[in-house]
């Protein structure tokens, strides 16, 4: 099973075409960004969202601004367009991750040659992905046991990614090992990346996928009805602890309380060992508006206060393993994600 979906790509203008993601699954719409900072807008309204591929539009974003900047004055303009890059969302560690690696080539080149090297590391950060994810699949899969009924949470298949996907990418890996494999997706309120979305890559490519409500997730897990859980990351602290969507941290401790594993599924790229601890990790706060909406109807009365975290941390100890394109970490998660990042 490949996946058809193509979430970004770039033009031969070197514009970035994204799916707009805010329209699924209704309409398959695409966007053409032409400078730095439309793309760094798209980022931060969701045209394009989940942390692998806000920093593939970042890398490309970035490499099609190079080429909008007066000779005589890059090295200036460079860091501008990589702030306004770095202001559009601040929990995943992709998006810096990835502005780090295109100031690392700008320093290394000079003039026409820069530019080009910058497109061809913005082509790579998208291969390297794509390649990445394959890899946490096959070494994912082998956590999934033929017959399995899988939670997960959020959106983390190929519209999150440059392709595939994280922990959707664990189980369209199994499914392509030939396990029969259920696939429960939570809604994920408020923005609904679960139904909207994981639903969507699921339906369209032939993966067995039920929705739920998220707050039926608990009485689903306590009659024994899910074998496992799997969801991604937006980043994971050098001793484990990771931010994801909002209401993981609810599954992962229905899952300790019920004796489900609760897996992690996130390229290496995605740990921050620079943060001891996730009580160190940047929560997004989105405003209230997706709280007190959908789809830009009100559902809530007119001007009552609404919390939007977009993120929650789940403590180390919740989670039974983290999956990795270099191999799968186990607690001592401090020791462990050390070693697969050196
Ligand atoms: O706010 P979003 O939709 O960008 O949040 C996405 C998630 O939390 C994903 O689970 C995470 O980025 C992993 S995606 C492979």
């Amino acid at each position: 099973m490949t996946t058809n979906i193509r979430t970004i790509e770039r033009d031969a203008e070197g514009r970035v075409v994204m799916l707009d993601q805010r329209r699924l699954p209704f309409e398959e719409v695409y966007v053409t960004l032409s400078t730095v900072q439309e793309v760094a807008d798209a980022i931060r309204d969701m045209v394009i969202r989940g942390a692998p591929a806000i920093g593939v539009a970042a890398a490309m974003g970035l490499a099609l601004g190079a080429r909008q900047l007066p000779a005589a004055d890059f090295d200036a303009g460079f860091v501008v367009h990589c702030n306004i890059m770095a202001a559009s969302r601040p929990t995943a560690v992709n998006l810096f991750w990835a502005i780090e690696r295109m100031k690392g080539i700008a320093a290394l080149h000079k003039g026409d040659a820069r530019l080009d090297a910058l497109d061809r590391e913005a082509a790579l950060v998208y291969e390297e992905d794509l390649a990445t994810n394959r890899a946490m699949g096959r070494n994912g899969a082998v956590l999934v046991p033929d017959g399995a009924r899988v939670l997960t949470h959020c959106n983390t298949g190929s519209l999150a990614t440059a392709g595939y996907g994280t922990a959707l990418g664990v189980i369209r890996a199994a499914v392509e090992a030939g396990k029969r494999v259920a696939v429960f997706a939570d809604e994920t309120r408020p923005y609904l990346q679960g139904s909207r979305l994981t639903a969507w890559e699921c339906v369209k490519e032939g993966i067995d996928v039920t929705i739920l409500a998220d707050s039926a997730a608990g009485h689903v897990i306590s009659r024994g009805g899910i074998d496992l859980a799997i969801v991604g990351a937006d980043r994971i602290a050098a001793n484990g602890d990771t931010a994801n969507k909002i209401g993981t941290y609810t599954v992962a401790t229905l899952c300790a309380r019920h004796g489900v594993p609760f897996y992690v599924a996130a390229p290496t790229s995605t740990i921050d060992l620079s943060l001891a601890s996730g009580a160190e990790i940047p929560i997004e706060d989105r405003g209230p508006d997706e709280v007190t909406g959908v789809f830009g109807k009100p559902i809530a009365p007119v001007g009552v206060k609404a919390l939007n975290p977009a993120f929650d941390v789940t403590p180390a100890e919740l989670i039974a393993a983290i999956v990795t394109e270099r191999g799968v970490a186990r607690a001592p998660y401090g020791e462990s994600l050390a070693a697969l990042c050196r």
